[in-house]
């Protein structure tokens, strides 16, 4: 049987690599794709000790040409795609809407909600093609807005109307919006370093007690539940916006792929 052949952005670190890992410990032909090439080529090297396939894409999604290029060079290397997960987003500018800089927000526009617009619509000949599943990681920021969040909230939301526009447009295709859960990564560093002064105090802080307490979700468990998705999400699901845990994920994903820590070591 052919592997499945899945694209990953975002996939240089956090979620994106750990999606990444789980494709490859399945057998999967894993297309990674961030702008930080050196930190690609370990996870891609990640993905091979494991098993899998990968390909190497680096560049910035924000420029359509390039995103344009990451589906020819999939379809050129492995002949089919199965999977696309648009898992790259910027939470920037970290701003009150008042002081909030345009060509910030703009560009969190592009990476965020334009960037999985354009691979999508380069993507779904070859997804109906092979009956294939496009996930896209928004957010708890889609359905509850945050101060000094106003393009990630924005971009978010629209990810997920665009996921279910998807869904009724394409019949072959299953469409899924993931919440990926509060996850210990670079973008939570973020938070804690440049909230402070912008969002509400008692956001900070409470995302600064969910890292001191150990609390934050781990990008090992909530890339597991996206791999799982991008392998093996139902017809059922299409159109739904469902978070790493919900039962339907969980439960089937950590049966798939086991715990964590043995299985990516
Ligand atoms: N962490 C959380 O608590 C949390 C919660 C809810 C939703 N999410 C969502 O989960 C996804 C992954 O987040 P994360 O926490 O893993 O974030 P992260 O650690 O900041 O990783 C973001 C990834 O996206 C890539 N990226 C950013 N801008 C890009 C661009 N213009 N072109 C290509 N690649 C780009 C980054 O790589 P380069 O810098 O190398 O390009 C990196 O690989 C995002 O969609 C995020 O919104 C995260």
């Amino acid at each position: 049987m052919s592997r499945r052949v899945v694209i990953v952005t975002g996939a240089s670190r956090g979620i994106g690599a750990a999606t990444a890992r789980w494709l490859g410990r399945a057998g999967a032909s894993v297309v990674v794709v961030a702008r930080t090439e050196e930190a690609l080529r370990q996870v891609a090297r990640d993905v091979e000790r494991l098993g899998g396939r990968a390909l190497t894409v680096a560049g910035d999604v924000s420029d359509a040409t390039f995103c344009r290029r990451i589906v020819e060079q999939a379809l050129d290397a492995f002949g089919r795609l199965d999977a696309l997960v648009n898992n790259a987003a910027v939470l920037e500018p970290i701003a009150r809407v008042a002081e909030a800089d345009v060509a910030a927000w703009r560009y969190a526009v592009e990476v965020n909600l334009v960037a999985p617009f354009v691979l999508s619509r380069e993507a779904l000949p070859a997804l109906r093609k092979a009956r294939g599943r496009l996930i896209n990681i928004s957010s708890g920021a889609a359905h509850h807005p945050i101060a000094a969040w106003s393009a990630y909230c924005a971009t978010k939301a629209g990810l997920h109307l665009f996921t279910q526009v998807v869904a009724l447009e394409e019949p072959d295709v299953v469409a899924v919006s993931v919440h990926p859960g509060v996850v210990d990564t670079e973008m939570q560093a973020l938070i804690r370093r440049q909230g402070e002064g912008h969002m509400a105090p008692e956001q900070v802080a409470r995302f600064r007690r969910l890292k001191e307490r150990g609390e934050l979700v781990s990008p090992e468990l909530s890339g597991r539940s996206v791999a799982w998705l991008a392998l093996h999400a139902p017809a059922s699901m299409s159109g739904r916006f469902v978070a790493f845990d919900d039962a339907d994920v969980i439960g089937p994903a950590k049966r798939a792929f086991g715990e964590p820590l043995a299985a990516l070591s």
